[in-house]
């Protein structure tokens, strides 16, 4: 059972502070390094659309953990500012040690919470969050938020992990994701809590129309619902609706 509200806030603090030394080598391990595919693909999408007067445009990714979508929107679109924000600041830690490998990066890290950016209206080209939204407690309150600081006509784009719709594939999905992972997890990274966390929130998720549906109400519209690896994850894309 996931806790709500601030207390659920809490809790996810305190797993991504414990976790952040080995957070990137579990991600590799457990999605056979596919994980950075998917979010240069969400990168992709989120800097597609050419900002105005020419720019390489600003760019945030809310929750950004340890910096790898951030790093991947800078890669998208050399010379783009972007931002990314998180809770953790051992997660953000990370992420700080990444940016000063990666050259020709202008990655900046804040300390926030998704639910009161630190930025004005319409102050980016695009916002994207990777394995994020499914950790905020109220998802529309999220979404409004992420969709008040992205330009009108900027993209809005979600990675989120996601059930498989082939019913075969889903139990063989689900026997890994709720059985295996669980048990594996504790051997690579000696933590069993943060990765039944993982499994718990997962189950957690609204379906894919139910989300889409939050999406539209957040002020969101040319809506595209994409699950990649065959559906084990998902890409959300929604365009800020120009006033
Ligand atoms: C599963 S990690 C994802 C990290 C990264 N985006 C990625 O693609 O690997 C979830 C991140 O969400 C952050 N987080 C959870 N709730 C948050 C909130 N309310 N505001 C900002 N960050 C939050 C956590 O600290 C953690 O770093």
């Amino acid at each position: 059972m996931i806790p709500r509200g601030a207390e659920q806030t809490r809790l996810v603090e305190t797993i991504f502070s414990r976790i952040a030394g080995h957070y990137d080598l579990a991600n590799r391990l457990m999605t056979v390094g596919h994980d950075l595919w998917w979010r240069r693909v969400t990168a992709r999408w989120a800097t597609t659309l050419q900002p105005a007067g020419g720019r390489a445009g600003r760019y945030l990714d809310v929750a950004t953990g340890t910096g790898d979508l951030a790093l991947a929107l800078g890669r998208a679109r050399p010379g783009a500012e972007v931002v990314g924000l998180d809770l953790s600041q051992a997660m953000l830690g990370v992420a700080a040690d990444k940016a000063a490998r990666s050259q020709g990066c202008r990655l900046s890290l804040v300390q926030g919470d998704a639910f009161y950016l630190p930025f004005p209206d319409d102050a980016f080209d695009g916002v994207t969050i990777g394995f994020g939204v499914r950790n905020l407690p109220d998802h529309l309150a999220g979404l409004r938020e992420m969709t008040r600081v992205v330009r009108p006509g900027g993209r809005v784009c979600i990675l989120e992990t996601h059930w498989p719709g082939n019913p075969f594939f889903r139990a063989v999905y689900g026997l890994y994701f709720c059985r295996v992972l669980p048990a594996l997890a504790p051997l690579l990274t000696g933590d069993a809590e943060s990765y039944q966390y993982l499994v718990d929130s997962t189950l957690d998720f609204p379906p894919a129309q139910k989300f889409l549906a939050l999406m539209a109400e957040a002020g969101l519209s040319r809506l595209i619902h994409r699950p990649l690896t065959m559906g084990t994850v998902a890409l959300y894309i929604g365009t800020k609706t120009p006033r």
